[in-house]
């Protein structure tokens, strides 16, 4: 199966892109490619003058190739980031809608104790205008995340363990049906 991951955070020391690397290596899928959301900010004028940008059409591709996709969201002011909020207003601008009846599983890793709760409410929330088969769980919610991984960019903790592996074998099972 081909995965797609896609990171709210575009930092290079992410602990959502860490989660993602854990979560790619559990599914162990055939392909995996993770999503580049620096994009630039949506804008009507510049859509106008320059049509969609390559980066959001590749984006979009990226999203039809999928078997799966797995998003993981930081936490900023309790909702979504404003790249990965830029990253779904940009790819609606796109003909047709890649995320239509897609197997996705969404995660979180954020800095405060409910490890991005009020982040993966806000993410439903966003996508339901584009139809996606988004699992209901487990809900896989890393607090303080800065914590949680070691120097090799592993996930400590059996539990997160035990719901990332059992939220993959789901993402898996939805991709298969
Ligand atoms: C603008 C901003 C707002 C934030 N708001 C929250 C918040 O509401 N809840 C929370 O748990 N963490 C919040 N944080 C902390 C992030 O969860 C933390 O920076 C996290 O590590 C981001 O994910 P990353 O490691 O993948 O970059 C905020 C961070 C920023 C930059």
């Amino acid at each position: 199966m081909n995965l797609l991951g896609i990171s709210g955070s575009l930092r290079d020391e992410a602990t959502n892109r860490k989660l993602l690397a854990e979560a790619q290596r559990m599914f162990a899928p055939e392909s995996y490619v993770e999503a580049d959301l620096n994009l630039p900010l949506y804008d009507g004028d510049l859509e106008a003058a320059d049509g969609i940008p390559e980066a959001v059409t590749r984006l979009a591709s990226q999203i039809a190739d999928a078997d799966a996709v797995v998003i993981s969201t930081p936490e900023y002011n309790q909702s979504i980031s404003g790249v990965l909020k830029n990253a779904l207003d940009w790819v609606s601008r796109v003909d047709g809608n890649p995320w239509a009846n897609k197997p996705v599983a969404i995660m979180s890793a954020a800095a405060g104790r409910a490890g991005g709760a009020r982040a993966q409410y806000a993410l439903r929330l966003c996508m339901q205008p584009f139809r996606p088969r988004i699992l209901q769980g487990p809900e896989v919610m890393v607090a303080a995340s800065h914590k949680e991984f070691d120097d090799n960019g592993r996930l400590q903790g059996e539990m997160y363990n035990k719901l990332l592996q059992e939220l993959m074998d789901a993402l898996k099972a939805e991709a298969g049906r």
